[in-house]
């Protein structure tokens, strides 16, 4: 039963949109398990650039078979005009599949997002406004409305009811709590009989589908929205998204066993970003980091935020590996670091007079945190576009054998460019291991 994850290791945009591309070559299935439209996958191949929220980065592909899982929340406009602008650029969408039981994000959730934020004021967390959040309190507090009860809304007589009850119920917080604009549960209603009718080809019991591909021996990319570091539990709450992107979020977020996985494939850059608030320990609030941004076009693919830049930190990245068990590091933007002199990574951290090695729970705690640097003379030969491990130049090898050695991983592939082709595979990540 080979399935792969293929997971974000730090704090989102790390390249899992170009590596989920290239390795969906080699596979039948790929499915996002967490998370909605915040996550921006980028995918720049030959037919194209794309930016995808929702919609698998295996779409791409005329053999594979994409599915958004129970896991992941769905605004349904969003998906209607994600699948309708894929299809006005040629690509087919009739292998799209998603989860009945996937939870819904309504208008209520978006409103809510952005009042609740606002609200914040200094404390804000920095969400991308979708209604990510607010969707998944009402999954976990047994009021969500699922993808499946779309089928279902014509049956005014149980549909309504529900229905009414939420709005209601946000709606006086909306208008009592934050002076908001109420919702009209009328015309939600009207919109929830005609998403029905649209979302009906794409509607199926997913789980039932890769049961089934997985004891065919089919394989499985797992695909991983933000990174583990922005995780619910495991990531710097509460600056974090409220899903898990890590290995656990992928069980939970498909209905797969464990003893499906047979890889799981950690996805990191070679330096750190991070977009919104909280905590960012190697964060280089200077020239360096303005040049590591305008070298990679660091801004956000969903808000257009400018990310913020750091070096690499091995300490959470260390950590990241511990909660997910990686089988296999891809590191990317690697190229991105041509031409630095020096380059540092953090590898401890010192608090307080004390140096640490893990990664701290509090957030008040990784604030008083200070990189302890190890650095290197970084290489001035391109790397980018580079295809073979012999192409990249000495300095190069040294930092991603260091990098290695540091996450406790091994780094099977490094990423060289945004397109498919910019990549040195060094151990192929489906290869017996
Ligand atoms: P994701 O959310 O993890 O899929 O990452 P994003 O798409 O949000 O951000 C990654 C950005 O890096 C995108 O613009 C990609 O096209 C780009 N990218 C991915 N891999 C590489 C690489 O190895 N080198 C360079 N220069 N860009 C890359
Ligand atoms: P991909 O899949 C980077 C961040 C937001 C904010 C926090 C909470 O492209 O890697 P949310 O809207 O989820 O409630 O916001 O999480 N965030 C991401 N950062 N990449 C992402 O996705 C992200 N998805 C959410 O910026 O700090
Ligand atoms: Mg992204």
């Amino acid at each position: 039963m080979p399935a792969y994850a293929v997971i974000g290791g730090q704090w989102g945009d790390e390249g899992k949109g170009k590596i989920v591309d290239f390795l969906a070559r080699d596979s039948q299935y790929v499915v996002r398990y967490s998370g909605g439209n915040n996550a921006g996958h980028t995918v720049l191949n030959d037919m194209g650039k794309f930016a995808l929220n929702l919609v698998p980065a295996g779409i791409f592909w005329p053999h594979v078979t994409c599915i958004i899982g129970n896991g992941v929340v769905v605004d349904p406009e969003v998906l209607l005009k994600e699948t309708q602008g894929l299809q006005d650029r040629g690509v087919d969408t009739s292998r799209l599949f998603v989860s009945d039981r996937a939870h819904l994000i309504m208008p209520y959730h978006v409103a809510l997002d952005v009042l609740e934020e606002a609200a914040r004021g200094s404390r804000a967390i920095g969400t991308t406004g979708k209604g990510v959040g607010p969707a998944y309190v009402d999954k976990v507090a047994r009021i969500g409305i699922r993808v499946g009860d779309l089928l279902h809304a014509t049956d005014e007589g149980t549909f309504l009811p529900r229905l009414e009850h939420v709005v209601e119920q946000k709606n006086a917080i909306i208008t009592k709590v934050y002076g908001g604009q109420p919702i009209s549960v009328k015309a939600l209603y009207q919109s929830c009989l005609e998403w029905g009718e649209r979302l009906r080809p794409y509607i199926r019991q997913t789980e039932v589908i890769l049961q089934d591909a997985l004891a065919k021996g089919e394989k499985v990319l797992l695909e991983s929205a933000q990174g583990t570091l922005l995780d619910i539990d495991h990531g710097t709450y509460p600056y974090v998204t409220s899903s898990s992107p890590s290995i656990g979020g992928a069980m939970t977020g498909l209905g797969i066993p464990p003893q499906a996985i047979q890889g799981i494939v950690g996805i990191f850059k070679a330096y750190s970003t991070r977009v919104g608030a909280g905590p960012l320990v190697t964060e280089l609030d200077d020239e360096v980091g303005n040049a590591i941004r305008d070298r990679a076009w660091e801004y956000g693919t969903v808000t257009g935020r400018p990310r913020r830049c750091g070096w690499f930190d091995a300490v959470a990245a260390r950590y990241s590996n511990a909660v997910n068990g990686f089988t296999s590091i891809v590191l990317t933007r690697l190229d991105v670091l041509d031409g630095f002199s020096p380059i540092k990574v953090c590898v401890a951290y010192r608090r307080d007079g004390q140096t640490i090695d893990r990664f701290p729970t509090n957030t008040l705690e990784l604030e008083r945190c200070e990189p302890v640097y190890e650095e290197f003379p970084g290489w001035t030969e391109p790397t980018a576009s580079a295809q073979r491990l012999d192409d990249l130049p000495r300095g190069a090898r040294v930092y991603v054998q260091r990098l290695e050695k540091l996450i406790g991983a091994p780094i099977d592939v490094i990423s060289t460019g945004p397109k498919r082709e910019e990549t040195v595979t060094i151990r192929p990540i489906f290869a017996p291991r």
